[in-house]
C-alpha cells in the first residue's frame, strides 16, 4: 500500500530521499528482515515456509495479522544463532542502503531450544559489532547502530526482569545497548505487571521507549497514565492519545516515533491523509517527531518512502524535509 501511495514520485525523488542522511529509531529486528530473505533462509535450512501468506494489502489484513506473521512464520525460521546473525546482517545492510546514519534497532530476547535470552542478546550484539567492524574505514559514512531490548507485554514479571537485567548488565560492556522498549500485541493485555521491572530502566541511565496508544482500546483503563509515570524517553505510534495526555507529552517534549505505513497498512489509521502526524505538525506545531518504519520487512516501506509520504501529506518542500532530517541526525547521532 505504501508503495502504491508513493508511485507518483519520480525516481529522482526516491534517489533524493535515499541520499538524505536519516535517523531510524523504531525498527524491530525480526520485522525488518525481508520475507524474501526469510524464504531463502528457510530453504537453506530445510525449514518449511508457507507458499502463501496473509500480507499487507490483502483484503482484511490488519494489525492482528502482523502478530500472526511473527508467531506462525518468522519465528519458525529465525530459531538458531546462525539464522539470527543472518537476519541482523540483512537488516543492517538494508538500513545502510536506505541512507540511514543512526539506527536504533530493537529486539525481544527469546529463549528457545538453541539459546537462552542471554545468548540471544550476545548473538545480536556480536552480529552488530561484526557488521560494524567489516565496514570500518569504508568510503560510505559508517552508520551508528544502537540496540534496545524489548519487553513484550505478554511477558511474565520474571521474563521482564530478566530482560531489563540483561540491558543493565550489558550496556556498560557493549556501547550499542542503550535501553529497553515495551512492545507486543496491544490488544492482548495490560502492562501493569511489568511496572516494577520497567522502573529499573531509567535509574540505570538507560532509555525507556514504549509503544503507546497504538490501538483504540487500551487493555487497562489507566495504562497510558502508568506509562507516562515511568518518564519514558520516547513513545511509539501515539495514535489514540486522549487530548489531555497529548498536551502532557508535548509539554514534556517527549519524542514521538511516527510510523505512517505501519499504522495505515496495519489498519489502525484509515489513510495517510488522516494520520495524526498532520494534526501534530500543523495544528499543534509539534516538531519532536521522528519518522520510522516499524517492520519494513512486512510493510515493504523503506524509511525513504516514509519521508516522501510525510512530505506529501504535510505539504512540505524538499528543503523543509532536509531540515527535519538534519534536526533528527543532530539530536541522535552524537
Ligand atoms: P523481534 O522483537 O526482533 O522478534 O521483532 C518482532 C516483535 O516486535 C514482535 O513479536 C512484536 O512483539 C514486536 N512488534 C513488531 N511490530 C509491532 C507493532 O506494530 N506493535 C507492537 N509490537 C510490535
Ligand atoms: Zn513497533
Amino acid at each position: 500500500m505504501s508503495l502504491k501511495h508513493i508511485s507518483k514520485y519520480t525516481q529522482e525523488d526516491l534517489s533524493w530521499a535515499r541520499s538524505l542522511p536519516k535517523v531510524e529509531l523504531h525498527a524491530h529486528i525480526n520485522g525488518s528482515v525481508s520475507l524474501d530473505d526469510l524464504r531463502s533462509l528457510a530453504l537453506s535450512k530445510n525449514l518449511p515456509f508457507p507458499a502463501t501468506l496473509a500480507l499487507p494489502g490483502d483484503p482484511g489484513f490488519d494489525i492482528k495479522d502482523v502478530f500472526t506473521l511473527f508467531s506462525s512464520t518468522i519465528y519458525g525460521v529465525v530459531r538458531d544463532q546462525d539464522a539470527l546473525r543472518f537476519v541482523v546482517g540483512k537488516v543492517l545492510d538494508a538500513f545502510q542502503a536506505d541512507g540511514c546514519v543512526y539506527l536504533e534497532l530493537r529486539t525481544t530476547p527469546k529463549k528457545n531450544v538453541a539459546m537462552d535470552m542471554d545468548e540471544y542478546v550476545m548473538v545480536v550484539v556480536g552480529a552488530i559489532e561484526e557488521w560494524l567492524l567489516g565496514r570500518a574505514g569504508s568510503q560510505e559514512g559508517l552508520m551508528h547502530v544502537r540496540l534496545l531490548l524489548s519487553v513484550d507485554r505478554r511477558h511474565s514479571v520474571e521474563q521482564a526482569n530478566q530482560i531489563v537485567d540483561l540491558a543493565v548488565k550489558y550496556a556498560p560492556l557493549h556501547t550499542c545497548i542503550v535501553g529497553v522498549d515495551v512492545c507486543g500485541d496491544p490488544t492482548v493485555g495490560g502492562i501493569r505487571h511489568l511496572v516494577p521491572a520497567l522502573q529499573k530502566v531509567k535509574p540505570a541511565a538507560l532509555k525507556l521507549v514504549v509503544h503507546f496508544a497504538e490501538v483504540a482500546e487500551c487493555p487497562e483503563q489507566d495504562e497510558l497514565e502508568t506509562i507516562l509515570s515511568l518518564n519514558p524517553d520516547r513513545l511509539g505510534h501515539c495514535t489514540f492519545v486522549p487530548s489531555h495526555l497529548m498536551d502532557e507529552i508535548i509539554k514534556r517534549e517527549i519524542t514521538m516515533e511516527i510510523c505512517l505505513s505501519s499504522n495505515v497498512v496495519g489498519g489502525t489509521v484509515s489513510a495517510y491523509e488522516r494520520h495524526h502526524l498532520i494534526e501534530l505538525w500543523k495544528e499543534r506545531g509539534y516538531r519532536n517527531l521522528v519518522l520510522c518504519t516499524d517492520d519494513r520487512g512486512i510493510f515493504l516501506n523503506e524509511l525513504s518512502h516514509e519521508y516522501l509520504i510525510a512530505m506529501d501529506i504535510l505539504g512540505l518542500t524538499k528543503r523543509e524535509m532536509e531540515e527535519w532530517a538534519a534536526r533528527c541526525v543532530e539530536q541522535y547521532r552524537k
